[in-house]
């Protein structure tokens, strides 16, 4: 019944995966044509990023319609195809579900544009009268996550709030027509065969908008827990969980129940609630993606969301890539900076690549150790595409070739999230490197050749030769969801034991340390001798 709980699942980004028809966009059917390889792979489920009718004002986090595939994708049938291939391969099936916001050409939206201030199509957002006496300034001075004011103006003078993009409205949800059509969504989906559902957005959805609007400055970052939790106007406060308490009896008229991952933003203490069996029963622990490569900080993060999450109940889950931030390989090839500073990947993106200097290999390397690491804690681990070929970011693509908004809505201070989102390449050469049969949405680097999976598909020194055999060990070894630290001399090392033999020690200092006892069955990198080398993880099996 809790499948999800160590699963291995699979981030698809749709329009980057697979082209099935050459238009340069990836594609459902392009995801069917791809099966074997994700059954190769050893994965236990997809998530797949949205593929709902979009205009892309922000990569299909934008959705026109909830129910529907886009037509560039494919069509229901496709969908449908799609889920019963990877359910024969005993690949279950996670979609994205977008509550916080709908795209301006939702129905919804273009009625609440065609509709008077105060009409019930108007309550289905957050709209509001400007401020000064001809209405002109905004309700507040809220920013929006990807820069510029979070409210725009309409003809009739009125307001509507969107947190990100100004084609992504914010939702209502005390009105209760706004609620039950989700539900109406997540029944149209689970009847459909489908699994889980990712939740974007989970904490942002209940808001406090009780006039006066608190202003922008008073407003910290919920997730530094400088705020009495649960007071922030817009984000984790209590009522969201009511949202997903509704949600959960949803799933449960499911057999097995369906699953829910939450993507929230919030302080680590407050990430369980989300996680709660009377909830969405899991939330996504980013704090890897915001670390350095450093035991220390590995150490603390390990500990304390394996101790959340026992207290609750929940299983914890690491993610150390996906759609919206520079790949791990070359955030380990960056230099260190503070924990949660993203300022070098920002600078370097903005750089083209060229400064600070990305160090390719060691990143890689790197990027090698934590995966298997990650992949031996207890609890399910998130992949991003293409992580498992080893991809850098890709950092020079031209500025007017750049589609993520935040590029233009941060006034160019952002490079956006395009570099993660490149298509993948299946081939050494071609028009798109085996992505279609035609070029790709978005340019891709001569350098993606040799990292094609043809190109890696037989070599056993490949990373995505390492991936299949980590996920077929981790099937073979998975036990219990506990794990214990082994002593260790050297603060450089992590070094721990799960249920039945199965032990994972990293070394994440500059030189070699003797190994532990035990027979070595994998390793990040080639190891010879009775000596782990710097970055680099081994697993092994008590003698
Ligand atoms: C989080 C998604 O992961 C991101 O890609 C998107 O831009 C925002 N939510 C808004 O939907």
């Amino acid at each position: 019944m809790d499948w999800w709980r160590q699963a291995v699942v699979y981030q698809i980004y749709p329009r980057s995966f697979a082209d099935s028809d050459g238009d340069g966009v990836g594609d459902l059917r392009g995801v069917i044509s791809r099966i074997p390889y994700l059954a190769a792979l050893g994965i236990d489920a997809v998530w797949l990023s949205p593929f709902y009718p979009s205009a892309l004002a922000d990569g299909g986090y934008d959705v026109d319609d909830y129910r529907d595939v886009d037509p560039q994708l494919g069509t229901l049938a496709d969908f449908d195809e799609m889920t019963a291939g990877l359910h024969a391969r005993r690949i279950r099936v996670i979609v994205d579900i977008v509550p916080n916001h709908t795209s301006n050409r939702h129905p919804w939206f273009r009625e609440a544009l065609a509709a008077p201030k105060g009409s019930p199509a108007r309550n289905r957002y957050i709209f509001r009268d400007g401020l000064g006496p001809d209405g002109a300034q905004p309700p507040s001075d809220w920013v929006s996550l990807f820069g510029g004011p979070a409210w725009a103006r309409v003809p009739d003078g009125q307001w509507y709030l969107h947190l990100f993009a100004a084609e992504q409205p914010d939702l209502n949800w005390e009105n209760r027509e706004v609620r039950d059509d989700f539900t109406t969504t997540l029944r149209f989906w689970s009847d459909r065969g489908v699994d889980g559902f990712r939740v974007d957005v989970a904490h942002g959805l209940a808001k406090n908008l009780v006039e006066p609007l608190e202003p922008q400055a008073g407003m910290k970052d919920p997730i530094d827990g400088a705020l009495p939790p649960g007071t922030h106007p817009l984000w984790d406060r209590d009522a969201v969980h009511d949202i997903y308490a509704e949600w959960r009896q949803v799933f449960n008229e499911y057999d097995p129940p369906r699953a829910g991952v939450a993507e929230a933003w919030v302080h680590p203490s407050r990430r369980p609630k989300y996680a709660s069996p009377d909830g969405l029963g899991q939330a996504f622990n980013f704090d890897l993606l915001e670390a350095n490569w450093n035991a220390g900080e590995f150490l603390r993060i390990i500990t304390d969301n394996l101790s959340d999450a026992q207290r609750q109940g929940s299983s914890t889950t690491w993610v150390l890539s996906n759609h919206d931030g520079v790949r791990h390989a070359t955030r380990y090839g960056l230099p260190p900076e503070e924990y949660r500073s993203r300022d070098n990947a920002r600078k370097w993106l903005l750089s083209g690549g060229t400064s600070p200097r990305l160090e390719r290999g060691p990143g890689l390397r790197r990027a090698r150790a934590a995966l298997l690491l990650v992949l031996a804690l207890p609890g399910s681990a998130y992949l991003y595409q293409g992580e498992e070929l080893g991809l850098h970011e890709v950092p020079d693509i031209p500025f007017e070739l750049v589609q993520d908004p935040a590029h233009a809505r941060s006034r160019g201070a952002e490079k956006g999230r395009d570099g993660c989102r490149v298509p993948l390449p299946w081939t050494p050469g071609g028009p798109s490197f085996g992505f279609g049969p035609g070029a790709a949405h978005l340019p891709q680097p001569a350098w993606f050749g040799p990292l094609s999976v043809e190109a890696q598909d037989r070599d056993p020194a490949s990373t995505l030769v390492l991936y299949r055999q980590a996920l077929s060990w981790r099937h073979k070894l998975q036990t219990a969801e506990s794990m214990d630290w082994m002593p260790s001399t050297n603060g450089q090392v992590l070094h721990f034991a799960r249920p039945g033999g199965w032990r994972c020690v990293t070394n994440f200092g500059p030189g070699p340390v003797p190994l532990p006892n035990g027979t070595v069955i994998l390793t990040s990198v080639p190891v010879e001798g009775n000596q782990l080398p710097a970055d680099t993880t081994a697993w092994l099996l008590s003698s």
